[in-house]
């Protein structure tokens, strides 16, 4: 058993033991083409979600929908039972410095890990906390260098991006995210740049994060870790959640034909 613990702060707590996320009827259009089609998806506090799907069916336009990257044309998500994306009591979109504000309690990691090249692993951890009111450089850099520390790179707060390993670089990622102490993390394919012998030491990271309770949603094609990790395994088809089942019912008697397809080529 490991003494540490990857979170400074317990988990979020239920609201009235409710979901912490709730994404409700999203539709989200590119010129011509509906990428969403009505999309329900919530995530109980503490709860990890797996989203599987094939490629171009809607699975980063929801995680970015729910960074508040961008706004859905229709539908709503409600965080701890307020509605996001939206001035407070309107559904008028909030201006972008009230969605920074919003965003902070939802943390995201790329495919591409997006570091700065020109910085160190601790200044890229600790950039943004840096820049919020009240936190000084010094103190985001004692915090960003403790969160590297737990996710295994206490050695190399100092070394730029360059100088590390795919594995290393998403793991200073994670760290980005972490240090401003989200409530979910959404993950999308935080996997698939790495070279085959680094997966297993980000799967690690994660897998510790949700035995700790992080809430996490994470676009995945490790049908192993979704197995192993995931409460629940949504399908993604066309823009629609096809079918949503514990792991277990899910890969081993999926209901839909279309999922037994996916499923057996991924295999
Ligand atoms: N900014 C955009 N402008 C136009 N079309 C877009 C944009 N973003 C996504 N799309 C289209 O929306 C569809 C869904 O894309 P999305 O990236 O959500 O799929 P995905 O399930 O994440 O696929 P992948 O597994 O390849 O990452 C695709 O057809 C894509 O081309
Ligand atoms: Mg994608």
């Amino acid at each position: 058993m490991t003494t540490h613990t990857i979170l400074d702060s317990a988990p979020a707590v239920a609201v009235k033991d409710g979901p912490l996320i709730d994404a409700r009827g999203l539709h989200k259009r590119y010129n011509d083409v509906e990428v969403l089609k009505g999309v329900d998806f919530a995530a109980l506090p503490g709860q990890v979600k797996a989203l599987l799907g094939p490629s171009g069916s809607g699975k980063s336009t929801l995680l970015r929908l729910l960074n508040l990257l961008e706004h859905a044309d229709d539908g709503e998500i409600i965080f701890e039972g307020a509605r996001l994306g939206v001035r407070p009591g309107t559904t008028r979109h909030a201006p972008e410095r009230m969605l920074a504000v919003q965003r902070r309690d939802i943390g995201m990691v790329f495919q591409r890990f997006n570091l700065f090249p020109h910085l160190t692993a601790v200044r890229n951890v600790s950039l943004r906390l840096a820049a919020l009111p009240g936190v000084g450089r010094a103190e985001a850099e004692q915090r960003a260098a403790q969160m590297l520390e737990r996710v295994g790179l206490g050695h190399r707060v100092h070394a730029y991006p360059s100088e590390l390993s795919g594995g290393q670089q998403q793991r200073v990622a994670i760290a980005r995210a972490l240090v401003l102490n989200p409530k979910v993390m959404l993950f999308d394919e935080p996997t698939s740049a790495l070279d085959p012998e680094l997966v297993h030491e980000v799967l690690d990271v994660m897998e510790e994060l949700a035995a700790e309770g992080m809430t996490m949603i994470v676009v995945t094609h490790e049908t192993r870790f979704a197995r192993r990790v995931a409460d629940e395994v949504a399908f993604f088809d066309h823009g629609v959640i096809l079918e949503q089942a514990e792991p277990e019912k899910f890969f081993s008697e999926p209901e839909h034909e279309r999922t037994r397809q996916f499923l057996a080529h991924l295999h």
